[in-house]
């Protein structure tokens, strides 16, 4: 079958182990659904793959994608849940110390078929589009779960999220708004910083910028670059959920001082449970709110959509349709 996948990997190139091509097809084991991918969205965890982080060398060649949107063997409409627990594991599949994503021990969504979990399939509502639905279980997924369970946000409250543009956050503006709560983002780029207004922000500042008021909750996705900042916008007694470190994990200063003696909550998140891929589902059919996509390729053209994202000139997701 056709599919998109990693043969080698390279850290400062890498999308010279990226393939389009064609792989065996994939078997179902006893208890598994195959699925037909009619669209699957790109995540910075596909070129984390394509840079070894995440991925072993025995496990090469991998075909990569986190996320699908699909046709079940009965032609049901259905969205994939990436995160695959051991059978044996029950309740939160994200404590699951054996749990993996799709494409890191099973093979992945670009490709015209995939096999999951049964349990790993939920009903698409006829109101998402399959390139809609296609963005939920990695980015949008992870941004629920950080804003309402890990946080713990309610309406009424205030929430930081920092770089705009990216997947996660383009997310969490759109969610934080849906859920009435006061959100402010930012944003190195204006152009970005635009459309996260235009997206739901209640306001919107330069990286770095300080902000009007303290907040309840600061959302991180990006790591080294913003971190100081982040902890030094919250309230006392504040939350800062991570969930990711795109200009790199290692901080200049973990801000340890102002973390214990204003009481902050540092807590970590890691994409989202079965049930929680179902309420956001749910949630967006009912509010309306839609994933932003920034473009949708033939999967054929997988790779001018990875260089996209590794040029980093992307607001919201990039979607490969079949
Ligand atoms: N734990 C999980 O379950 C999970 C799930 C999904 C993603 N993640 C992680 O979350 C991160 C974001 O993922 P994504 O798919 O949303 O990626 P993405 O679309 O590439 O977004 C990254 C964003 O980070 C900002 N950024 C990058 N470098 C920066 C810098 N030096 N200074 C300030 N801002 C910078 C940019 O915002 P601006 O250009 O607007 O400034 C960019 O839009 C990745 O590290 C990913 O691995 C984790």
């Amino acid at each position: 079958m056709f599919a998109v996948y990693a043969e080698s990997f390279s850290t400062d190139d890498p999308l010279t182990g990226l393939m389009v091509g064609e792989r065996p097809d994939p078997e179902a084991p006893d208890g598994w659904a195959t699925i037909q991918v009619k669209a699957a969205s790109l995540n910075h965890h596909d070129l984390w793959s394509l840079r070894g982080v995440g991925l072993r060398d025995d496990a090469l060649p991998m075909i990569l994608g986190c996320d699908a949107a699909g046709l079940d063997e009965d032609g049901n409409e259905v969205v994939v849940h990436a995160v695959v627990s051991d059978p044996a594991w029950s309740g939160d599949e994200t404590l699951d110390p054996r749990r993996s994503l799709l494409s890191e021990k099973h093979q992945g969504t670009f490709a015209d078929r995939v096999v999951v979990p049964r349990r790993n399939v939920v009903p698409k509502p006829a109101s998402l589009s399959f390139e809609e639905a296609s963005c939920l279980p990695t980015a949008w997924l992870t941004a629920y779960r950080m804003l309402f369970t890990r946080a713990g946000l309610k309406p009424g409250d205030s929430v930081l999220v920092q770089g705009a543009g990216g997947g996660v956050a383009t997310a969490l503006i759109a969610l934080g708004r849906a859920g009435g709560l006061r959100v402010f983002a930012t944003s190195r780029d204006e152009s970005k910083r635009k459309r996260a207004l235009e997206l739901g922000a209640h306001q919107v500042l330069e990286s770095g910028e300080r902000l009007p008021q303290k907040v309840d909750a600061v959302m991180e996705t990006v790591g080294r670059a913003t971190w100081s900042h982040s902890i030094r916008s919250l309230r006392p007694g504040g939350t800062i959920v991570t969930s990711g470190a795109t200009s790199g994990p290692q901080l200049d200063d973990a801000e340890l001082t102002r973390i214990f003696f204003l009481q902050l909550s540092v807590v970590g998140s890691t994409m989202g449970t079965r049930d929680e891929l179902a309420s956001l589902v749910e949630l967006l059919d009912v509010s309306g709110v839609r994933p932003v996509i920034d473009q949708v390729l033939p999967m054929e053209q997988a790779r001018d959509g990875f260089a996209a994202m590794a040029g980093g000139d992307v607001f919201g997701k990039i979607v490969f349709t079949r």
